[in-house]
């Protein structure tokens, strides 16, 4: 047993929801009128409602005991000092500098990053300028139309999803992704550019991820088909923390925006990462949403853990995960801008906290990351609702749902708002056996055909959701979305005392294919039955 489960604070919680199982939802709001009230909060214009959650006002308090136990107060102090708090790997996780202001105050092992931060956030800023101005040409003189990133995991999610969540405030030339090495991405998109418009990013930390690599090669490939190599510092730069890595693929160092390895991949698109972004909203926007994550990163830094909202979504994410078995958590985004959040935030979080072993390596006997997974409503209603509403196994929902339309089909808009409401109302509510056989006798049913309906039309309720509301998908608003669920994975990590910034569990395939590869071209190497079975399969 974990010194975590034999905790105080784990035990109380056990007790309590032991205590909470029987009760439901709606039977506590039947008791406590100022529910809505006393579970909902507000921070950098995102409003928090999670009275629907199975709680009671005793429930937060022992929560935010376990956040004490934990030592969260000096966790964060770690984090915002820059210490290193990724020790596997001998490093701090300074994203947060990343969108400090220039005034700010920042150390990494000791040393204030926030003028190197804002040096190439200047450097981006002006390259961006010029992209959109068309003071950056492409090699015949034309004006850059299309923007290519090519990456993958984090170099890819985190700027694809920004572009999409703020295409109707983009006004720069068009932002493309490549991240798959099944080159049927890489080629579709090729057909409909114009190699003299285009603009390849080519996006990696290490500048060695294979995916990534064999997407570029082949980009430039196709695009020497029709230009000169003299062409290429026109038409390819880089972002990358290795300047030497990126130097050997032939892009010019005028031409490469660097980042630092205390930013990791699934935080880092608050740096050069972001340079799809930046091209196409343009820098002061772009500075709009860096204050949107500072904005959040002061209020997760300073309120007290009642008020503070990353703190209460973490622990309401333990309290579903850990103490009520829910194992799963779904992300209902209610808005088509933010098509592609669930993805991000499945490496956010999934590369984060999917560990077994605590940080002095011992096993857990706690579950940890809950699978994350989700689709945009009301798509979503139509496809896998049936199984939140019905289904044996209790899964978490986050509904996230902006107020505020950016387009003016106002009817749709509030079609959009009152099937996310309804949803999370159904969910809560559920309806009894009694309620559907009254419906049913309404209808005309009787006897045994009424008998036999009746428990397929059930719904038991009781199923866990919060709401979260911002006014608008803007980038101040977005900036402030996503830093709240960066710091909801770390207090997370924190309760679970397991490191969130490293991730050797994506290493073994790595080295796997490597060999699968080497096999593949007739090398010997050692592969198990399985696999070679496979690959005769296939020759
Ligand atoms: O394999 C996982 C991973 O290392 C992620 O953590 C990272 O975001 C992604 O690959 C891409 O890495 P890079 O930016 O170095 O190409």
């Amino acid at each position: 047993m974990s010194k975590l489960t034999q905790s105080p604070a784990w035990l109380a919680l056990q007790a309590k929801a032991e205590e909470l199982r029987p009760q439901r939802v709606v039977e506590l709001f039947a008791r406590d009128e100022d529910r809505p009230a006393r579970f909902s909060r507000d921070a950098v214009g995102l409003h928090l409602d999670f009275s629907k959650q199975k709680i009671d006002a005793e429930t937060v308090e022992l929560l935010l005991r376990l956040v004490d136990q934990q030592h969260l107060v000096e966790w964060r102090h770690k984090l915002f000092s820059g210490e290193i708090v990724n020790t596997t790997e001998g490093r701090a996780a300074g994203h947060m500098a990343l969108r400090a202001p220039e005034t700010a105050v920042m150390p990494i092992n000791g040393v204030n990053v926030v003028p190197v931060v804002h040096a190439e956030l200047d450097r981006l800023n002006a390259f961006a300028a010029r992209v959109r101005s068309g003071q950056w040409s492409g090699h015949s003189g034309k004006k850059i139309t299309d923007v290519v990133n090519i990456g993958i995991g984090g170099s890819d999610l985190g700027p694809h999803m920004a572009c999409v969540a703020l295409d109707s405030f983009a006004d720069g030339p068009h932002a493309h992704f490549v991240s798959n090495v099944d080159a049927a991405q890489l080629t579709a998109l090729l057909e409909k550019l114009d190699p003299d418009t285009t603009l390849f990013i080519v996006t990696s930390k290490t500048f060695t991820t294979q995916e990534t690599m064999a997407n570029a090669h082949a980009a430039r490939r196709w695009f020497l088909r029709s230009a000169p190599e003299s062409a290429v510092p026109k038409h390819f730069v880089a972002v990358s923390t290795s300047r030497a890595e990126v130097a050997k693929f032939g892009i010019h160092a005028e031409n490469t925006f660097g980042f630092w390895e205390w930013v990791g991949g699934r935080y880092s698109l608050w740096s050069a990462v972001g340079l799809p972004i930046l091209i196409a909203i343009g820098p002061e926007r772009f500075r709009q949403f860096l204050n949107g994550a500072r904005a959040m990163d002061e209020h997760f830094r300073t309120a007290p853990w009642i008020s503070n909202m990353p703190v209460l979504m973490a622990m309401l994410g333990v309290w579903n995960n850990n103490f009520l078995g829910c194992t799963t958590q779904c992300i209902a985004p209610y808005s088509q801008r933010l098509v592609h959040i669930t993805a991000w935030l499945q490496q956010l979080e999934m590369e984060s906290n999917g560990k077994g072993v605590d940080r002095e390596g011992h096993k857990v006997d706690y579950a940890t990351t809950p699978a994350l997974w989700g689709d945009v409503g009301t798509n979503g209603q139509h496809a896998f609702f049936q199984m939140l509403h019905q289904g044996p196994a209790i899964h978490a929902v986050d509904f996230i749902l902006p107020i505020q339309a950016e387009h003016d089909l106002a009817d749709q808009h509030q079609m959009l708002i009152a099937n996310c409401f309804a949803q999370s109302a159904a969910m809560m509510r559920g309806k009894t056996a009694d309620e559907v056989r009254e419906e049913l006798i309404g209808r005309g049913l009787k006897g045994d055909a009424l008998e036999a309906a009746i428990p397929h039309r059930v719904f038991t309720g009781d199923r866990p959701s919060n709401t979260l509301l911002l006014s608008t998908v803007d980038p101040y608003h977005l900036g402030a979305l996503l830093a709240l669920y960066e710091h909801r994975t770390f207090v997370q990590s924190v309760v679970w005392n397991i490191n969130p910034f490293d991730q050797w569990g994506v290493e073994l395939g790595k080295q796997l294919a490597q060999h699968v590869l080497m096999a593949m071209s007739g090398k010997d190497t050692p592969l198990d039955g399985s696999t070679r079975s496979l690959l005769k399969r296939i020759s």
